[in-house]
C-alpha cells in the first residue's frame, strides 16, 4: 500500500511553545502561544499599559503581508521553492492529467471523484447552463465596448435575483445547486458578454459537448450547425483553467471569503471575487501585459522599457512579480510550454519574441532578481488567449472561469468553519480628536450648493 504523503512543510505543531513578551511599558511579561508557526492576535490584548482606557495591544498588518486569516485544506504554496498544489496533488500533475472539472470536485470535496462521483457532476453541470431569458436583456443594456468584466461582475451578481433561495446558505441542498449553477452558468455568461460586444447573435449551450467544448462553441460558432472545437485549443483552455482554479488566499479569494462572511448569498459574494479579480495588479494583469507588449512594440524597444521600469516611476513589469513565489511560478511554466505548443499551430509572434526577451532580460537583471521577480501565471496566459483570438479586454473574464471552482471551495471551507465569523479588521485611528461642530456655511444656502442654481440653468 502506498505510502501516505509526507504532510506539507508547515511550522512544527509545538505543543507548549510560546513567545515570551516583555512590554517595556510596565516591564510586565507575557506567554503568548505559538501554535502551527503562529500566534493568534487576539492573544496581544492582554497586554495593555493599565489604563482605564487602554484597549490592549493590536497586530497592525496592512495588506496583510504576514497574517493568517483562516485555516484553509484546500491549496499549499511554498513561494520559496515554487510549489503549488491542489489538497496534495502537484499542479504539474493535475494540469496534465486532469479534467477542470475533475479539479473542481477535488477543490471542494477534498477526493478526487471516482467515476460515478464525476458523471453525476459533469450531467447536472451540463444541464444547468442555461441562464433566465431575462439575462439577455440585462446584458443587451450594456454599451457595444463595455468591459467584459464589469458586465460579468454585474450578471452574476444579479443571478442572486433569480434564485432568492441561495440565501438559505447552511442547507446543503442549496449551496450545492448555488456551486452547480455558478460553475455551469459563468462560461454561458461570460460567451454572452463576448458575443454581445462583437454584436454577434448569443449560442446557447450544447450539451453534446464537453465543458470547454461548450464554451468555445457558445464564444465561436456562427452558421455551422455544429461547432468543432481546435483540439489544441480545447486543451490548452481546460489547462489554463486548471492553473487558475485556486491559489490560496490570494485577494480575490480574500474578498469572497470577506464578503461570504456576511452570510449573504454566493452569487453576491463570488461577484466581489469577480470585482477584486478586475484590478490590473491581480487577475487584469494578463490584460496589461498584452498592452505593454503591444506599447513596446518591437524588441529592439526591450532595453529601454526595462530601463524605464528599473527607473522606478511606477511602470511595472506586467506579469511579474509574486506576493508569495519568490522563486518562478510553477503555473508560469506550465504556460510557458503551452504557449510553444499553441504558437506551434498558430506561429510565433513578434508580441511572444518580445515577452520572451523580456523574460531573457529580466532573469538576468539585478534589479528584478535582487526583488525576487519572476514571470507569474498572468505573464504568458495572454499571448496563447491572443492567439486564440480572444480580445484582450476578455482575458479576464477567461480567469474568472478558472478561478470559480477555487472561490466557492472556499467560501464552503469558510461558512463551514466554527472558527469563522464576520469578518471586521480593527484599525489604527490617526484622525483629529473630539471638536465642536461650526459650521462654514451660510443659513440660507445649507441643504443646498451655491452652484445648484446655476446647474439648473445650464
Ligand atoms: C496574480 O496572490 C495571488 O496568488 C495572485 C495570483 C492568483 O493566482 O490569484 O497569483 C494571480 O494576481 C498574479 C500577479 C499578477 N500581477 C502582476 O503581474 C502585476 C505586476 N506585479 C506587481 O504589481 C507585484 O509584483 C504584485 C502585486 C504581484 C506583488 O506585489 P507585492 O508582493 O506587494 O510586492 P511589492 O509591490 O511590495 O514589490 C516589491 C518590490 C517593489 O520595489 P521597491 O519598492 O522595493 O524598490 O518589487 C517591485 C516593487 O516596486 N516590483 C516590481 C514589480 N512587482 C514588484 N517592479 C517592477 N515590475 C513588477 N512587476
Amino acid at each position: 500500500m502506498a505510502e501516505a504523503p509526507a504532510k506539507p512543510k508547515t511550522a512544527p505543531a509545538t505543543s507548549g511553545a510560546a513567545l515570551e513578551i516583555t512590554d517595556s511599558r510596565t516591564t510586565k511579561t507575557y506567554s503568548v502561544p505559538i501554535t502551527d508557526g503562529a500566534i493568534r492576535a487576539n492573544d496581544l490584548k492582554q497586554i495593555n499599559t493599565g489604563a482605564a482606557d487602554d484597549p490592549g495591544l493590536m497586530s497592525y498588518d496592512p495588506a496583510f503581508l504576514n497574517t493568517a486569516a483562516c485555516r484553509s485544506a484546500i491549496t499549499y504554496i511554498d513561494g520559496d521553492k515554487g510549489i503549488l498544489r491542489y489538497r496534495g496533488y502537484p499542479i504539474e500533475q493535475l494540469a496534465e492529467n486532469a479534467t477542470f472539472l475533475e479539479v473542481a470536485w477535488l477543490l471542494r470535496h477534498g477526493e478526487l471523484p471516482n467515476q460515478g462521483e464525476y458523471d453525476q457532476f459533469v450531467h447536472d453541470i451540463t444541464y444547468h447552463t442555461y441562464v433566465h431569458e431575462n439575462m439577455r436583456k440585462f446584458l443587451e443594456g450594456f454599451r457595444y465596448d463595455a468591459h467584459p468584466m464589469a458586465m460579468l461582475n454585474s450578471t452574476v451578481a444579479g443571478l442572486a435575483s433569480f434564485y432568492p433561495s441561495s440565501r438559505n446558505i447552511f442547507d446543503p441542498e442549496e449551496r450545492n445547486i448555488s456551486i452547480i449553477r455558478l460553475l455551469a452558468k459563468v462560461p454561458t455568461i461570460a460567451a454572452f458578454c463576448y458575443r454581445h460586444v462583437k454584436g454577434l447573435p448569443f449560442i446557447y449551450p450544447d450539451n453534446d459537448l464537453s465543458y470547454v467544448e461548450n464554451f468555445l462553441s457558445m464564444v465561436a460558432r456562427m452558421s455551422e450547425s455544429k461547432y468543432k472545437a481546435n483540439p489544441i485549443f480545447t486543451r490548452a483552455l481546460e489547462v489554463l483553467f486548471i492553473l487558475h482554479a485556486d491559489h490560496e488566499q490570494n485577494c480575490s479569494t480574500s474578498a469572497v471569503r470577506a464578503v461570504g462572511s456576511s452570510h449573504v448569498d454566493p452569487f453576491s459574494a463570488i461577484s466581489a471575487g469577480i470585482a477584486a479579480l478586475f484590478g490590473p495588479l491581480h487577475g487584469g494583469a494578463n490584460e496589461q501585459v498584452l498592452r505593454m507588449v503591444g506599447d513596446i512594440g518591437d524588441v529592439k524597444n526591450v532595453p529601454k522599457f526595462i530601463e524605464e521600469v528599473k527607473s522606478g516611476k511606477g511602470q511595472k513589469l506586467m506579469g511579474f512579480g509574486h506576493r508569495v513565489y519568490k522563486s518562478y511560478d510553477p503555473r508560469a511554466k506550465i504556460v510557458k510550454n503551452l504557449a510553444d505548443e499553441v504558437f506551434k499551430v498558430v506561429g510565433v509572434d513578434k508580441d511572444l519574441e518580445i515577452a520572451l526577451e523580456l523574460e531573457r532580460i529580466a532573469l538576468q537583471d539585478d534589479y528584478f532578481v535582487s526583488r525576487k521577480l519572476y514571470p507569474n501565471v498572468d505573464f504568458y496566459t495572454g499571448l496563447i488567449y491572443r492567439s486564440m483570438s480572444f480580445p484582450t479586454d476578455f482575458f479576464t473574464v477567461l480567469f474568472a472561469i478558472g478561478r470559480m471552482p477555487g472561490w466557492l471551495a472556499q467560501w464552503e471551507e469558510m461558512l463551514l468553519d466554527k472558527e469563522q465569523k464576520i469578518a471586521r479588521p480593527r484599525q489604527i485611528y490617526t484622525g483629529p480628536a473630539e471638536r465642536p461642530y461650526k459650521s462654514a456655511l451660510s443659513a440660507p444656502s445649507r441643504g443646498k450648493s451655491t452652484k445648484q442654481k446655476d446647474a439648473l440653468r445650464q
